[in-house]
């Protein structure tokens, strides 16, 4: 592999541009001969969280192939699981571009992409014609332009139509570019949201005669009392997983870069303690009765085993992985 002579090229270009062009090559080379440039093997460490059997404990993250169109692609790469989205009932662009930013010197990106992809119908397609038989998530959101009043509806839309096709199901509520999205995550806001959805996944249980876990995926600027708060809403309906933590809106570890002052949410590195200490307050408050999947940083096999050690069952990775490609979900799995 390949991958640091393939970045240097790579991040010569503007990071949008790239991204759009790897997509297409994953997605024409998924399930054909050419994925060996990337395939690789890891070592099997079987986990089973939220009822579900996982080859190994790490995942991709959201956001990365939000339209589900590389799913073969990454899970050749060795990803124990693959989460697709963020999904939205409707297509939509997105914000104006440029949207994304590298800060190399920080190991980090900053992003304020707005949910852009092209529909909830679209991405079940592509899942339809993938070949892959692992774990899937599929991560919904709400359009922009739904009111925040009706979210809900947003949701159980996308519920209705990626059920049948998702292992389990991540409801985000803590992209920082939708928004009022991240208001989703309070008080009686969530405990409504999260009702209905409940009701909606028994429903569905019923329908399709299979149980697809619901997972919350929650930001990382809370305070002590908003995680414990959290954390009883997630308890009180019976929520399978929580998943922490999306980008943060804080600029630390950034400061003086360039680009380090762009609108959006931070990832990578300087997200990492911020998430961590999420992951800590959620497994003090959670108490062992509902899994944790961590993400924010991870960059080698030791970041994801501080995750683990805090408290989290499963890993995920965007931003590392954007950095140093394929080879680090091998050392990731071979050192967890
Ligand atoms: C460019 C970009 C787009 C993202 N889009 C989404 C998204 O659509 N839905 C979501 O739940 N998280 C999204 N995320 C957040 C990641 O899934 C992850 O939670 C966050 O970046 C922290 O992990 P990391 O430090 O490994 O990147 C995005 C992150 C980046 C960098």
């Amino acid at each position: 592999m390949f991958y640091p002579a393939i970045r240097k090229v790579l991040f010569q270009f503007d990071a949008e541009t790239i991204h759009e062009l790897t997509i297409k090559g994953l997605k024409k080379s998924g399930s054909t001969p050419l994925n060996a440039i990337y395939k690789q093997r890891v070592t099997n460490k079987p986990v089973k969280v939220m009822g579900i059997d996982f080859p190994n404990p790490l995942g991709l993250a959201a956001g990365l192939d939000k339209n589900g169109e590389c799913i073969d692609a990454f899970a050749a790469m060795g990803f124990g699981f693959v989460e697709v989205g963020t999904v939205t009932p409707r297509p939509q662009p997105g914000n104006d571009k440029p949207r994304i930013f590298r800060l190399p010197e920080a190991d980090a990106i900053i992003n304020r992409m707005g949910f852009n992809n092209k529909g909830v119908d679209y991405l079940v397609s592509q899942v339809r014609a993938a070949n892959f038989q692992g774990v899937l998530g599929i991560n919904i959101g709400k359009n922009k332009d739904t009111p925040d009043e009706n979210a809900k509806d947003d949701y159980i839309y996308c519920m209705r139509k990626v059920y049948n096709f998702a292992t389990y199901i991540t409801v985000n509520i803590s992209s920082p570019n939708t928004p009022g999205l991240r208001a989703l995550q309070y008080g009686a806001a969530l405990d409504e949201l999260l009702s209905a959805l409940k009701t909606e996944q028994a429903q569905l249980a019923k329908q399709y005669g299979k149980y697809v876990p619901l997972a919350v995926k929650i930001a990382p600027d809370l305070t002590e009392e908003e995680v414990q708060s959290i954390a009883k809403s997630l308890l009180d309906n019976n929520i399978d997983g929580v998943i922490a933590t999306n980008t943060t809106l804080s600029r630390e570890g950034v400061e003086g870069l360039e680009h380090g002052t762009e609108q959006g949410g931070l990832s990578g590195a300087p997200v990492k303690e911020k998430s961590t200490t999420v992951i800590r307050l959620l497994a003090k408050a959670l108490d062992k009765k509902l899994p944790i999947i961590g993400v924010g940083g991870i960059a080698s096999s030791s970041d994801a085993n501080e995750k683990l050690a805090a408290g989290a069952s499963l890993v995920q990775v965007y931003t590392g992985f954007i950095y140093q490609g394929p080879p680090l979900v091998k050392d990731i799995v071979n050192g967890i």
